[in-house]
């Protein structure tokens, strides 16, 4: 079979790493992608929302299956492009529609779907322009820290979480009548602070059947420690040592299941991946968001540890067969340590040369933004790339990262020396 990947980051390469080894799979291209893919399947570099081109390169190409990495296409109505396309309507999309990609697509949506369903979530209220003053006396009744949401995708900024009344009052004020994050946030969600860890959970779902992948943790924070500012993730770990058996019984029996039985309901056929953020409330599950995709970096060290062959879960999910396949789980610890381009996530350099690729044995290189410039390959993101190893403990699997990161060069590059730290 030929297949596409949507998409340029880490997560994409993960997935090209995992299929390449399937004998299922012919010829693989993806689209964008980065110097990671080149090396194992076709760059076509069409952006993701392109759907014209995508088209075009489908055909051309005779690709069967589209695997969408991002959220923005789903959100942007891929899915249905292809079911309403005479030509594509028999091409696998791995993927929700649009109105199931609300679910990380507008907070507002997300929220109510979660009370509908009775899953467990952070108290909220949603304003708009016109409610301000209503919102700012609701701000009043709660208690420090606000928590602002933008409604809509704001490319992962959306979010601000503000200890003073004042500042919150003109951030939301900022957000509604000036629009700062534009469209995104005509409408804002101000919820409840939730105090815990974070993990997250990722479900795969071909419409009547999920199947839940190993659990994995992100580290957002650019700096050591979890300080500075939030960045895509710096680095990510699975499985997670505090998610026992009673804890993973929770989350199935009070997430998971809720939230395939609202799809259903709703009349969502939701086929692809359901990413939900989960935080751990003196012991209980709660979610802070749902994401149509899987994370990015969890995806480098969740998808190592599944040893299925992933062309036949994707035509499983496409002929909503999953209740057939089992997981087999490497029971090994992965990480992840992610090397980023120095001034990330704010203002950084690109173009820069990165050596020493060849001397790493131990550990997985998964790309993010890299590129090919001739006979070199060159730094192309504020995420680069990312080393993931694997190992009977997470001490062992870490060590294969750093050690392997030791070998890395680039001008300015820049990692956590601490992923794990908290575990
Ligand atoms: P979101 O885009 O909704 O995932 O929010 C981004 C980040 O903000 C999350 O990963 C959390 O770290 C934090 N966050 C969001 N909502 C809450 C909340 N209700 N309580 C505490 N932290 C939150
Ligand atoms: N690592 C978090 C995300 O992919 O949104």
């Amino acid at each position: 079979m030929n297949i596409l990947i949507l998409g340029s980051g880490g997560r994409e390469h993960t997935f090209c790493w995992k299929l390449s080894q399937s004998p299922k799979c012919q010829n693989l291209y993806v689209s964008p992608g980065n110097a990671g893919t080149a090396a194992i399947a076709t760059n076509l570099g069409i952006p993701v929302l392109d759907f014209k081109s995508i088209k075009v390169a489908v055909i051309k190409n005779n690709i069967q299956m589209v695997i969408v990495g991002p959220e923005a296409p789903l959100v942007e109505g891929i899915k249905e492009f292809f079911q309403s396309d005479s030509q594509l309507s028999k091409v696998s999309l791995i993927g929700p529609n649009s109105e199931a990609a609300k679910l990380e697509g507008s907070k507002s949506f997300a929220k109510k779907f979660m009370n509908k369903y009775k899953i467990p979530t952070a108290k909220y209220s949603e304003f708009t322009s016109s409610s301000l003053s209503q919102a700012f006396k609701f701000l009043e009744t709660m208690t420090p820290p606000y928590v602002l949401k933008a409604d809509g995708l704001a490319g992962g900024k959306g979010v601000l979480i503000i200890e003073d009344i004042d500042k919150a009052k003109k951030e939301l004020k900022s957000m509604l009548l000036n629009r700062k994050f534009g469209k995104a946030s005509e409408k804002v969600v101000i919820e409840e602070f939730l105090n815990g860890i974070e993990l997250s959970c990722f479900i795969i779902s071909d419409g009547k059947t999920g199947i839940t992948f190993p659990m994995a943790k992100d580290y957002k924070k650019i700096g050591e420690a979890d300080t500075g500012l939030n960045t895509g993730g710096m680095g990510a770990v699975s499985p997670v040592p505090f998610v026992d058996i009673e804890f993973q019984k929770k989350i199935d029996e009070k997430i998971i299941k809720p939230t395939l039985r609202g799809l259903k309901s709703e009349n969502m056929l939701y086929q692809g991946f359901i990413f939900i953020g989960l935080i751990n409330v003196d012991g209980e599950p709660m979610v802070i968001e749902y994401n149509v995709r899987m994370g990015d970096p969890e995806t480098e060290v969740v998808i190592p540890r599944i040893k299925n062959d992933f062309v036949s879960l994707f035509q499983a999910v496409s002929n909503q067969n999953l209740k057939t396949i089992k997981l087999k789980i490497d029971k090994r610890v992965a990480v992840t340590v992610m090397s980023v381009s120095g001034g990330y996530p704010e203002k950084y350099n690109k173009g820069y040369a990165i050596k020493g690729l060849e001397n790493i044995k131990d550990a997985i290189i998964f790309h993010s933004g890299t590129i090919i410039e001739g006979d070199k390959v060159v730094t192309n993101g504020g995420r680069v790339l990312t080393l993931t190893g694997l190992g009977n403990s997470m001490q062992e699997a870490l060590k294969k990262s750093y050690n392997g990161l030791k070998e890395i060069q680039f001008k300015e590059m820049y990692y956590r020396n601490d992923i794990g730290f908290d575990l």
